[in-house]
């Protein structure tokens, strides 16, 4: 019987982990994660977002976690009509390093993993919709607006093994004055 209940169980779990194929951050801890990053590179292989390749800059990023761990994100982003600030609220799941959040603009719920960070120098997050390819991204975020070649080159590698073209992995240039009080180079 007890045998039977575990086999069940192992089971589940097996058939979980083949589709959880992408796992966060071992250890992963929120606090030593919050703060200020740059978002230094973006892969994302939308149509739509083809035209906007060449506009993007590195944008400036707070994460402040809230005391029941989920997270607020506050993004700084360089657009046609000026620097705008934008809100995230990233609610946390049962697995460290693993959030949702629903997208206003897709209309749909999204899973972010924070696939690897060091937390002092560089953070690799994938955005993804499950069991859906579409509108997948992949970002880099540095602690500073330049980060090692070798770390850009981790990113490159990564979003390439998840089906990136080429021509979608962007690291964009800096931002000038966005946002105006702390262009921090
Ligand atoms: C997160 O954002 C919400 C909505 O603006 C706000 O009410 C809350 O105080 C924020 N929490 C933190 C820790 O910044
Ligand atoms: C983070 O990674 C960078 C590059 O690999 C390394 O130079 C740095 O020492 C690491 N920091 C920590 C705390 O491991």
């Amino acid at each position: 019987m007890r045998i039977t209940v575990v086999t069940v169980v192992m089971v589940i779990l097996c058939v979980m982990m083949v589709h959880a194929d992408i796992q966060p951050q071992r250890d992963f801890n929120l606090q030593r994660f919050a703060g200020k990053w740059y978002r230094v590179g973006l892969a994302y292989d939308s149509p739509g977002f083809v035209p906007y390749r060449d506009k993007l800059r590195i944008s400036m990023g707070m994460i402040t976690p809230q005391t029941n761990g989920n997270v607020n994100l506050t993004m700084w982003e360089l657009r046609p009509t000026g620097c705008h600030s934008k809100l995230y609220q990233y609610e946390k799941t049962t697995v460290p390093g693993q959030f949702t959040y629903f997208s206003t603009r897709h209309n749909k719920i999204k899973d972010i993993t924070v696939v690897e960070t060091n937390y002092t120098e560089y953070a690799l997050v994938l955005k993804h919709k499950k069991f859906e390819r579409e509108y997948t991204q992949v970002a880099l975020y540095g602690r500073s607006q330049r980060v090692k070649p070798e770390i850009i080159q981790k990113f490159k590698t990564f979003a390439t093994s998840r089906g990136f073209p080429r021509e979608s992995i962007l690291t964009p240039p800096p931002a000038e004055n966005c946002p105006p009080s702390a262009s921090g180079r």
